[in-house]
């Protein structure tokens, strides 16, 4: 259900072109946020309509500076950007742990130093995207991937201490497996990998107790909850929409 519970406020998302961060952003608009959509790839952002559109490669911390000092006030910052290598630690090279951290670990530290002065004086709510794989359930080949979510909700907590005094709230979404276009290429390198494609969405979607994906627009609503007034006295929470794999 929509309501427009972020009625004048202003409303940051990160890596809103496609997946979790689009509709994130939209859902947000739809509830009345002005919303500030940015992306890697700002062409996919050329059909978003109601919302001001930027490209921005979050792993820049000079860009992201320059980004943030157009605001003059941020009431949510919503950061989606995030990397998945799949494989165990040794099948994952110095590289693949190296871009894992500046996608999904550097980015986060880059968007929320630089958004959080931004939000000082009257308080607000940053969401981080991070994950249940690996940093909350142990799940196979996500090395890299779960000890980077699992960087992204301690900064959430020691955020969401160190600015409670300030109103500002901080809390980590984690979802298991979403229906995305990344988790379609994931799929199809699986496939590939094992010859028959089925076996490879199988895969992905027997780890879900639900024995479904998520849907963007699902991990949008729990956004929206914690981006809205209603959810004041949560923070500091990483919290799982994963379709019943933390029961
Ligand atoms: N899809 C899932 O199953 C799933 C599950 C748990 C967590 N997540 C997390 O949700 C977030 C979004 O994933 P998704 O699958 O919805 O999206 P996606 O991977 O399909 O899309 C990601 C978007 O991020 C953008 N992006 C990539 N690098 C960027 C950068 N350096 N700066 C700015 N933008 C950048 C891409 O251009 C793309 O538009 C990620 O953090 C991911 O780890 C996804």
């Amino acid at each position: 259900m929509t309501t427009m519970r972020l009625k004048n406020k202003t409303a940051v998302v990160t890596a809103a072109g496609q997946g979790i961060g689009r509709a994130t952003a939209e859902r947000l608009r739809d509830e009345g946020a002005s919303v500030f959509a940015s992306d890697l790839q700002p062409a996919l952002l050329d059909d978003f309509d109601g919302v001001d559109k930027a490209g921005l490669d979050a792993t820049d911390p000079d860009a992201v500076a320059a980004y943030m000092a157009r605001f003059e006030r941020i009431d949510v910052l919503v950061h989606a950007v995030g990397y998945v290598h799949q494989g165990t630690i040794e099948e994952c090279s110095l590289e693949d742990w190296r871009r894992s951290a500046t996608i999904t670990l550097d980015s986060a530290f880059h968007v929320l130093s630089a958004a959080i002065p931004k939000m000082k004086e009257h308080g607000g709510s940053i969401v981080c995207i991070a994950s249940v794989v690996s940093s909350i359930k142990g799940l196979p080949k996500r090395a890299a991937y779960g000890a980077m979510k699992a960087g992204v909700i301690g900064l959430t907590k020691s955020v969401a201490c160190d600015y409670l005094p300030f109103g500002i709230r901080c809390n980590a979404v984690c979802p298991a497996t979403v229906d995305t276009p990344s988790l379609r290429m994931r799929i199809d390198e699986l496939a590939e990998q094992m010859g028959d494609r089925s076996k490879a969405e199988e895969f992905f979607i027997q780890r879900q107790p639900t024995g479904r994906f998520g849907t963007p627009e699902e991990i949008a609503g729990l956004c929206a909850y914690l981006a809205s007034e209603e959810s004041n006295l949560i923070t500091g929470q990483a919290i799982s929409i994963d379709g019943g794999i933390m029961i």
